[in-house]
């Protein structure tokens, strides 16, 4: 189904009617309003004007649009700042930011949070049973802008108070962070200070607590919301819209507190913010790549413990990423489709008509600025919406044969103490899943501890800390586990452990890492073997008396295998990452289907989808009729067909 942004405050209220109507003429079905229109809510302290809002209401839900109804904390307004200047967050350089844009509060602001409790519980208590309302979105897009750290006072006090929570004793701090290095011991929690400004490195235990405990802030921001909410709308479902390649909090945790997550998608954007090649992102740049996308689908399902949504679908350029090209025609259509195959139920695009003044100005809508008139991408949403009436009903997404199991805090560790400069976690959980999915293979993305039973094949790019949660799930697999380097590297406290890593996995994992050498951009090592191949950027040094499936051209292990554990002591190029997926999915007896670049699979039971991201038509490997679209798959295209049951490629 379809959604999309709309923002009453900013048009004339004559536009109103004549917006929800052509909303529904293109087959709309839910409309998300209010995420910052505190000032216009609340102009002054106590000075609250419904009456506008009351009348979006009752013409949007008059209309037969369902409503998501968003809480405007992510733009506290000027009077409130003025007020208690001290919500605002501080950068890491130890200077205030300011008031102009969005997202200027610290989630660790006790102020902040009674503010923000008093608008949520007005809101809620205003339209919590309104019969147009459906669900509610908390504030928006926690931590965009680099807000989820805040170095000031109140960050400071209340990071005191969760150590002395967490430790009890500042002996017990001083050993769990290993303080006698460069004499960091403390007598107290008051002598605790922030980890930034520092001569030079602070010290990584601190910096991984400062991060769990930025986390947890926002963990208990956002419930506060939630109980809020919950206590005043009942039946109405919570979400928060996420985002793409963001790993400042745990969204595992966030996710836990609410019905189901939502993301915002806008994968050409996207495109500038991995580390792509600029060969790739030249490729790409109008079309995204095409996992972008998908990897959050399959990441935010899970998150929504199995219901997402994508709240923002990019309708055309964006105005935010260093370039921002028109997509090529027909990929509005294809990501829409594409949301729906990986399971989300609704696609709700950013936003209905481009604004003309302020920031975003230069951001597509579904109409032209200050117009009646759709946009091009306005004319592709109403073509999938016509896709989705003729598909019907879509079956939900259920298990995949495979699991990938993401840990934001691996992406901690990894930035806190990257050891190699081109050691990015991110940049190698998404490469694993791009090897996976040019095999045709579906994915579940899992958190560390989720249960893996039942999956025949679970991919583990890096997992430095595993917990004993985690630990016991991967025991329990009962398929084949694949494990990437530094995986058990480090304790929960940023040590080496004892009998060194992988040691908290060292009875499915027959072996010890005694050091690691991290490459220069260009340099490699050859792998032979089982697998041959190249390792570039990370290699580490192996003592295992299996035998070794790869050894190095000196002949130390580069990849060991028991029983069904197999771990990779290296970055595998991408080249090798394909083989490394291969033989995987081999040893898992898992039928696979070699993809070209641009194409991919997914299935919803039965029914198959191919999603074509390239210039070339492609050969879809089924006889007969498709559901819809063309065989052979169109550029920029796709095309679906009944087929096997989900979970191998082509069965
Ligand atoms: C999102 C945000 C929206 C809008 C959009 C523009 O990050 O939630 O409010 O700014 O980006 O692409």
């Amino acid at each position: 189904m379809l959604g999309v942004c709309y923002y009453p405050e900013h048009w004339p209220e004559r536009f109103w009617a004549e917006d929800a109507r052509r909303m529904r003429d293109l087959g709309i079905a839910y409309v998300r309003i209010g995420e910052f229109a505190w000032s216009r809510l609340e102009p002054s302290r106590g000075d609250w004007r419904w009456d506008w809002m009351d009348r979006a209401f009752a013409v949007l839900s008059g209309a037969g649009l369902g409503i998501v109804l968003g809480t405007p904390t992510a733009t506290p307004p000027k009077w409130l700042i003025d007020e208690f200047p001290e919500v605002v967050p501080v950068g890491e350089d130890g200077r205030q930011r300011g008031f102009g844009s969005r997202r200027h509060y610290t989630f660790s602001s006790e102020v902040y949070r009674r503010e923000s409790a008093r608008i949520v519980e007005a809101l809620a208590k205003r339209y919590g049973d309104h019969p147009g309302l459906v669900g509610w979105q908390t504030d928006n897009e926690y931590g965009c802008h680099d807000t989820v750290l805040s170095w000031g006072t109140v960050d400071l006090a209340a990071f005191r108070s969760w150590l002395r929570r967490r430790y009890q004793t500042p002996e017990m701090l001083n050993d769990a962070w290993g303080a006698v290095f460069w004499s960091m011991e403390v007598g107290s929690f008051e002598e605790i200070s922030l980890p930034n400004l520092t001569v030079t490195e602070a010290n990584p235990a601190a910096r991984l607590d400062f991060r769990r405990f930025a986390s947890e802030e926002v963990r208990a921001y956002n419930r506060m919301q939630v109980e809020i909410i919950r206590r005043h709308s009942p039946g109405r479902w919570i979400t928060h819209n996420f985002m793409g390649f963001f790993n400042e909090f745990d969204h595992f945790d966030v996710g836990e507190d609410i019905d189901l997550a939502s993301w915002d998608s806008y994968p050409i954007g996207f495109v500038e913010r991995f580390p792509f090649s600029d060969e790739e992102r030249a490729r790409w740049h109008d079309t995204s790549h095409p996992d972008i996308a998908p990897f959050h689908h399959d990441l935010y399902r899970a998150v929504g413990r199995g219901r997402f949504w994508v709240m923002e679908q990019q309708p055309g350029p964006v105005n935010w990423a260093p370039y921002n090209p028109v997509p090529a025609p027909g990929m509005v259509r294809l990501w829409t489709l594409e949301a729906h195959a990986h399971g989300g139920e609704v696609v709700s695009y950013f936003r209905w008509r481009q604004a003309p003044w302020g920031q975003e100005q230069m951001h597509a809508g579904l109409n032209l600025p200050s117009l009646q008139e759709l946009s091009p991408g306005g004319h592709e949403a109403r073509q999938a919406a016509l896709d989705l009436a003729a598909l019907g009903p879509l079956p939900p997404a259920r298990r995949a044969a495979v699991a990938l199991v993401y840990d934001y805090t691996a992406a901690w560790v990894c930035q806190i103490q990257p050891q190699g400069a081109s050691f990015n976690y991110v940049e190698l959980a998404f490469r694993w899943y791009e090897a996976l999915r040019r095999l045709g293979l579906d994915i579940d993305i899992v958190r560390p501890g989720a249960p893996l039973d039942g999956y025949r094949l679970v991919v583990v790019p890096s997992l430095p800390i595993v917990t004993d949660a985690a630990a016991s799930a991967l025991a329990a697999a009962t398929g084949q586990v694949l494990y990437g380097p530094r995986t058990a590297s480090k304790t929960r406290n940023f040590s080496i452990p004892d009998g060194l890593p992988p040691a908290a996995l060292r009875d499915l994992l027959p072996l010890r890492v005694t050091e690691v050498s991290s490459l220069r951009p260009g340099l490699g090592a050859t792998v032979s073997g089982t697998i041959s191949g190249s390792a570039e950027r990370w290699i580490e040094h192996i003592e295992s008396d299996a035998e070794p499936l790869s050894v190095f051209a000196d002949g130390r292990p580069a990849i060991v295998s028991r029983g069904r554990h197999t771990y990779v002591g290296f970055w595998p190029d991408l080249a090798t990452s394909a083989s490394l997926m291969r033989h995987a999915a081999a040893r898992a007896d898992l039928a696979i289907l070699e993809l070209p670049e641009a194409v991919r699979l997914r299935r919803l039971d039965d029914l198959c989808f191919a999603f074509n991201y390239g210039p070339e038509a492609w050969q879809a490997p089924f006889a007969g009729r498709p559901v819809l679209g063309a065989n052979p798959v169109p550029p920029r295209s796709v095309t679906a067909w009944r087929a096997g049951p989900s979970g191998d490629a082509m069965s």
